[in-house]
């Protein structure tokens, strides 16, 4: 019989795997949790559902950093190169991800964090990551746009960094995904389909896939395809969207600060910013939980809906392959996981009780029969 072999595995986080894609040197002090090395899944049930058996969609599950989110790549960057110039504090406006990841990366190097968040708009787990890593949370009556201008403001006249998407050192590390993506299929995908909030996200792996590139480490580009919330599509509606609302509360925003950037992704790729509609969320994340075995946030199935949509217009080229990030953990948003008409059924201790309520089971595979 084989046995599967014990191989050392160095644990490293994104600044030492890729130091030389990094503004980075010999004094900057590395604030890391091992983030980054995340698992790009291949869809078992998406192609044949949309009758596209050819096409190849894969997963970059980035729920599976530390703090359950992509942000962590970002806030590496963020809080070491603080460290590095003497910062002592942090500041962020966040619709959840970004302070429960620079709320960890602070208490990792005894920094304070602040954070700013929009009243009664962030998923439980998001806050309750952010109480618990020791940060000072201030809920602001307004919403994510409103929050990150206060932030600006006050970072620009007191001694704390800033840590959202406008700090360059966030956009740096956030496009080692991209990184990743490329060395785990040799090059890049034809296509990479991401949710856009505040668009730094599509600005980073866009940056990403060119350095590679550039650098000789990949062929090809893939065209970069972005998926607002249909009730906060600023960039697809073309005007800045004053009252944003979305179920996908981590992408409910009406102003991105990346939004530039996001266009020159778009047009430069060759690829398409589009909204997706609640219900196609809805469907989404449902999906890729009920079908694909993966616990993914809303906002992260904001991509896959979009997804959706293009191949049902035909929009992939035959045998395609196409990235999907999925940004973020269904466990950080446990009200909207229970948002659905679930049932809960209590039965005494017996087996017939317990079998009335499972109702028939499957019969049992014969050895021919496939999995699915
Ligand atoms: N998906 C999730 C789960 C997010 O948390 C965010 C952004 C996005 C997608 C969009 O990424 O902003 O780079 O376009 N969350 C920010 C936050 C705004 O505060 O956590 P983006």
């Amino acid at each position: 019989m084989n046995r599967i072999k014990k191989v050392p595995v160095k644990k490293i986080g994104v600044i030492e795997r890729y130091q030389e894609f990094l503004p980075v040197s010999d004094r900057t002090p590395i604030i890391s949790l091992n983030e980054g090395n995340t698992p790009l899944i291949l869809s078992e049930a998406l192609p044949s559902v949309l009758g596209l058996k050819g096409l190849k969609i894969y997963f970059k599950f980035e729920g599976l950093n530390p703090t359950g989110s992509f942000k962590d790549r970002g806030m590496t960057m963020a809080v070491s190169k603080a460290l590095e110039e003497g910062a002592t504090s942090v500041m962020c406006a966040s619709t959840g991800n970004t302070s429960a990841s620079a709320a960890a990366f602070a208490s990792r190097c005894g920094m304070k964090c602040y954070v700013l968040i929009p009243e009664g708009k962030i998923a439980k787990g998001k806050l309750l990551q952010a109480f618990r890593y020791g940060a000072k949370v201030v809920v602001v009556k307004g919403n994510f746009d409103d929050a990150l201008e206060l932030v600006k403001k006050i970072t620009a006249t007191h001694p704390i960094q800033i840590v959202n998407s406008v700090n360059p050192y966030r956009i740096e590390g956030q496009k080692t995904a991209a990184f990743e993506i490329c060395d785990d299929l040799g090059d890049a995908p034809d296509y990479h389909a991401i949710p856009v909030g505040n668009a730094g996200n599509i600005t980073a792996y866009w940056r990403g896939y060119r350095e590679y590139k550039e650098k000789g480490h990949s062929d090809t580009l893939p065209k970069m395809l972005g998926f607002q919330a249909a009730g906060a599509a600023p960039i697809v509606l073309n005007r800045v969207v004053k009252n944003p609302e979305t179920i996908a509360t981590a992408i409910r925003i009406g102003n991105p600060a990346s939004w530039a950037s996001a266009l020159k992704a778009r047009d430069e790729s060759g690829g398409l910013i589009e909204s997706v509609t609640d219900d196609e969320i809805r469907w989404a994340y449902r999906f890729l939980a009920e079908r694909e075995g993966i616990f993914a946030e809303p906002a992260s199935a904001a991509a896959v809906a979009g997804v959706v949509n293009l191949a049902k217009r035909n929009y992939f080229k035959k045998g395609s392959r196409i990235a999907c990030t999925l940004t973020g953990s269904g466990l950080k948003d446990p009200e909207f996981a229970l948002s659905f008409d679930d049932r809960i059924e209590s039965v005494e201790p017996s087996i017939d009780a317990v079998l009335k309520v499972i109702g028939t089971v499957p019969p049992a595979r014969t050895k021919k029969s496939s999995v699915r």
